[in-house]
């Protein structure tokens, strides 16, 4: 793998990237810019511009041909929790049972930096090989969970928001912080790697169940005084989750509004699910400037519900998708994107190939506040792109060459690519994932 990027690089594809946001249901939507055979130019890792293939490229152009491929912007997962690899595929249990019987066990290892830096690595470079490229990640309760994930992605270029997790009740032996050292802990870790090169601290609260009302106000007091600070948490994924925090927390109006009183819930705030919200609550994500993190695969595995995108995005909430493994069931964003549209049509809604990959390119970007830097092919970006086969196999192969309008080959790869279909992932303009062998 190269140190630094080639200067000039030259990728030739099909570019596809977004303006706007398309408007949900519409299949040709003008928000959408795609560029057949065209030459994406990448300078010093950053994007430079595209030209048509046919216009002649300088020598000093370094170019690559990938000519008949699709060229995306990487993807962009806004939920997922990196020691999960382990415990991914586990049978039987719906959200509060599956954390007490695989999740927590999983975690627990992560106490040992020389596990918590294998993992880190193992993680990232499995995300690099679905083709993401940025992600915003739950590491564990240990502090020296986040510092190697946020070392290991340094390694790697890549654009990551993460901090320790938050969790100081509820929660086996091993696993629990309390609220003076969790404090001096994620002032540590901000003061190390927040707006440290491409990477960023969110104040991590597992869920309201796993903190006490004290660690709340802690969590919210930094969001307030650290500034840039994201916020990630759950909220609102599971019905017995809901039932248990309104236990909890008798005092708020819903399960988002605990978060709301403790001062978490901001134009910084990730919240992952968000299945079981009402009117008033979307109201508030859509004041705050909040967004959810849709995790499609975790929802259906889990037997969790069925997100309502539309009302969310009606009330002015910005939805972006995340695989939220190991309760999702592939890093793969095709794969989550897949499972976006069955549970959309499972609600008697079809969800277009352009609003889900809108979601997991610019329209995340844009909920981060990181539209400038990543999830589009626009000149001055991040040169953070992935190069995918149309298709891989002779069905999908047979599907894409009987497909005719754009939205149709876009909306079957989507549906039927996973990350066998990934050829090359760059960041920064720098290759950190080439496959090596050649599917028949
Ligand atoms: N709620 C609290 N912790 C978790 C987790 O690890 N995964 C999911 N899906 N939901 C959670
Ligand atoms: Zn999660």
């Amino acid at each position: 793998m190269a140190a630094a990027p080639p200067p000039r690089l030259a990728l030739r594809g099909d570019l596809l990237d977004f303006r706007a946001a398309p408007a949900w249901g519409d299949t040709a939507s003008a928000a959408v810019r795609f560029r057949p055979d065209h030459w994406l130019l990448i300078e010093d890792g950053c994007i430079a511009g595209a030209r048509p293939s046919g216009e002649p490229l300088d020598a000093s152009w370094q170019p690559i041909d990938h000519r008949g491929r699709l060229i995306l912007p990487g993807f962009i997962d806004t939920h997922v929790h990196s020691p999960q690899l382990d415990v991914i595929a586990s049978h039987g249990t719906a959200l509060l049972d599956w954390l007490d019987t695989y999740t927590f066990p999983a975690e627990r290892r992560y106490a040992d930096p020389a596990e918590a830096e294998a993992g880190a690595a193992r993680f990232l470079d499995a995300l690099i090989a679905h083709g993401t490229t940025s992600a915003v990640v739950f590491p564990t309760v240990h502090k020296v969970s986040a510092d190697r994930l946020f070392a290991s992605a340094q390694a790697r270029g890549m654009r990551l928001i993460t901090g320790k997790v938050l969790m100081d009740r509820h929660a086996p032996d091993g696993l629990r912080d309390d609220v003076v050292q969790a404090e001096r802990d994620c002032i540590d870790l901000i003061e190390r790697w927040h707006g440290n090169g491409r990477l960023s601290y969110a104040v991590t609260v597992r869920f309201a169940p796993t903190s006490t009302p004290e660690q709340l106000a802690m969590a919210g007091r930094l969001c307030a005084t650290q500034e840039g600070v994201y916020m990630q948490t759950h909220v609102a994924e599971n019905q017995d989750e809901v039932r248990w925090v309104a236990e909890l927390y008798p005092e708020a109006r819903s399960y988002l509004d605990v978060y709301a009183r403790a001062g978490l819930l901001n134009g910084r705030s990730v919240f992952a699910h968000g299945i079981w919200l009402d009117d008033n609550d979307r109201a508030a994500l859509q004041a705050a400037g909040a967004h959810i993190a849709h995790s499609p695969s975790s929802n259906l595995f889990l037997g969790s519900g069925l997100f309502d995108w539309r009302a969310t995005e009606a009330a002015g909430v910005a939805v972006s998708v995340a695989s939220d493994v190991g309760g999702g069931t592939s890093l793969s964003m095709p794969r989550n994107l897949a499972d976006a549209y069955k549970v959309q049509a499972l609600r008697g809604e079809r969800l277009s190939a352009w609003t889900a990959l809108h979601a997991c390119t610019r329209g995340a970007a844009l909920a981060l506040g990181l539209g400038r830097e990543i999830g589009s092919l626009e000149a001055g970006a991040a040169a953070d792109v992935c190069v995918w086969d149309w298709a891989s196999g002779p069905v999908a192969q047979r599907r894409h060459d009987m497909a005719g309008a754009l939205h149709e080959k876009v909306f079957a790869w989507m549906t039927l690519a996973d990350e066998r279909n990934l050829v090359a992932a760059y960041i920064a303009g720098i290759p950190r994932f080439q496959r090596r062998t050649v599917p028949c």
